[in-house]
C-alpha cells in the first residue's frame, strides 16, 4: 500500500477548504419541486434543472406505476445483449420524431451520451473545436477520444474561423458547442457558426441539455428558437433536466445512429436504462408537446427575474433565458452569499471552479415553470437584502 497517498489527499482537501472550493451539498428530504425539506425546514429551491416540474408530475408517476407492474424494475442486460425492449425503441422513435431527425440513440445519462458520441466519432486523425465554456462531459469525452482538441473563447466566431482554417487537413473536423450554456444562460451564436461549418465541411454538434423541452415554440430547443434546426448535424440532449427523468440521447441521421450503436462504448458496455425510465420519459414528452403553458410560464418568470435583477444592479452576464447567473467573482464571496440566502430560506448553491473558470464564481439561479411572479419578488427581495449586507449594491433600488 502506498502510504504517501493519504497525506497527499489530506493536503488537497485542506487546500480545497482554504480556497473555499470544497463541496458539501445539502441533503434534501422531499420529492423534487420548487420547495424542499432540509433538516425538517422548508426551503425554496431556485437551482433545480427540473425546469418543467416533470420530476414529480402525476402523469409521469402514473406511467411509472403502470409500467412497473408490466415491466418490473431492472433491464437485466446491456442494450446489445437482451436489454433493448419495445419501451426503449418506442421512446427513441418518439424522441427522433420530436426532434425532427432520422434517429435518436438513448444512453443511460447525458454524460454518457457525450462520451459515447465523441469517442466513437473522433480519433487521433480528427480535430474537435470546442467552445471553452462547454460542459465537463464534452471535455472528458474529447480527452478520451484522443482527437486533437482546441478550445475557442466563448462564442468567439473569429477565433473559430481561424482554427477551422488551420486544420483543413484533418480527416474529420467537428465544432462542438452547447445550445444554451449551462452556467451562463446565454445562447451559442449558431446562425454565425453555420456558414463556417458549411464552408469548412465541419460537423456541427450541439449539446442542448438545457434547451431541449424548454426553448422554442414547440420545446425542440435552442435550434428551434434560433430557427436553424435543419443545419445542426448532431444534437445531444438529456432526459435529466426538462424531462425530469434520467438519461441522455443523441439525435442524428439513421446511418450515424447505426454507427453509434456499434461503436459507442458507453452505449455498448453498460446496462440499459430500466424500461420504466423510458415510459416516464415518454410521458414527460407528451406533456412537453401538449402543455406549452409550462414553457410560457417559465420564460415569463425568467424575463421578469432578469429585468428585476438588472434594474437592481446585479451583474448577470448575457443571460437570456431560464438560467440566470449572478456574477460575483471570488469563490469566498459566492459561498458567503449563498450561505446568507440559505439562512433566509433560499437554496442557490455557489458555483465555483472547476465548474466555471477561476475568478468567475457565481450564484446560478435556475427557474421552474411553477415559479410565480410572487416567488420572483420574494427572491429578488432576498437577493437585494443579502447584497446590501455584503456591501455589493451601492445604490440598490426596489424592483
Ligand atoms: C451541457 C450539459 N451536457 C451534458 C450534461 C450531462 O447530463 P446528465 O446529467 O444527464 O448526465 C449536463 C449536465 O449537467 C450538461 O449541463
Amino acid at each position: 500500500m502506498d502510504h504517501s497517498l493519504p497525506s497527499q489527499i489530506r493536503r488537497e482537501l485542506l487546500d480545497l477548504r482554504r480556497r473555499a472550493l470544497i463541496r458539501c451539498p445539502e441533503t434534501t428530504d422531499s420529492a423534487a419541486g420548487k420547495t424542499t425539506v432540509v433538516n425538517g425546514r422548508q426551503i425554496r429551491v431556485f437551482c433545480s434543472n427540473n425546469y418543467l416540474d416533470l420530476a414529480n408530475d402525476p402523469q409521469v408517476l402514473t406511467a411509472l406505476g403502470d409500467g412497473l407492474s408490466r415491466w418490473g424494475w431492472g433491464s437485466a442486460a446491456s442494450r446489445l445483449i437482451c436489454g433493448t425492449t419495445t419501451a426503449h425503441i418506442s421512446l427513441e422513435q418518439q424522441l427522433a420524431q420530436f426532434k425532427r431527425c432520422q434517429a435518436a440513440v438513448l444512453f443511460p445519462t447525458g454524460y454518457m451520451a457525450n462520451l459515447g458520441l465523441l469517442t466513437a466519432l473522433a480519433g487521433s486523425r480528427d480535430v474537435l473545436l470546442i467552445d471553452k465554456l462547454c460542459h465537463a462531459s464534452i471535455i472528458d469525452a474529447a480527452r478520451a477520444s484522443r482527437a486533437t482538441t482546441r478550445f475557442f473563447p466563448h462564442n468567439d466566431i473569429k477565433r473559430l474561423a481561424d482554427l477551422l482554417q488551420r486544420y483543413t487537413q484533418a480527416r474529420r473536423i467537428c465544432i462542438i458547442t452547447e445550445g444554451i450554456f449551462s452556467m451562463d444562460g446565454d445562447f451559442a451564436h449558431l446562425p454565425e457558426i453555420i456558414p463556417l461549418k458549411n464552408k469548412y465541411r465541419a460537423l456541427l454538434i450541439v449539446d442542448d441539455a438545457h434547451g431541449t423541452g424548454v426553448l422554442g415554440e414547440h420545446g425542440r430547443g435552442t435550434a428551434e428558437l434560433l430557427d436553424v434546426e435543419e443545419h445542426i448535424d448532431v444534437t445531444v440532449a438529456t432526459l435529466s433536466k426538462a424531462f425530469g427523468s434520467l438519461g441522455g440521447f443523441v439525435c442524428c441521421s439513421a446511418e450515424l445512429a447505426e454507427y453509434l450503436r456499434n461503436r459507442s462504448r458507453s452505449y455498448i458496455y453498460t446496462t440499459a436504462a430500466p424500461p420504466v425510465v423510458c415510459l416516464a420519459a415518454a410521458a414527460a414528452l407528451e406533456v412537453i408537446q401538449h402543455q406549452p403553458r409550462r414553457r410560457e410560464n417559465l420564460q415569463a418568470v425568467a424575463k421578469k427575474l432578469r429585468h428585476d435583477l438588472r434594474r437592481a444592479g446585479f451583474e448577470l452576464g448575457s443571460a437570456e433565458a431560464h438560467i440566470i447567473p449572478i456574477m460575483l467573482g471570488r469563490a469566498e464571496l459566492a459561498l458567503q452569499f449563498s450561505h446568507l440566502l440559505w439562512q433566509r430560506g433560499f437554496m442557490i448553491p455557489a458555483i465555483r471552479q472547476p465548474s466555471v473558470p477561476r475568478g468567475k464564481a457565481r450564484l446560478r439561479i435556475s427557474l421552474m415553470s411553477s415559479h410565480s411572479p410572487r416567488d420572483i419578488d420574494d427572491l429578488v427581495q432576498a437577493l437585494i437584502c443579502v447584497a446590501r449586507e455584503l456591501g455589493l449594491l451601492s445604490h440598490p433600488s426596489q424592483p
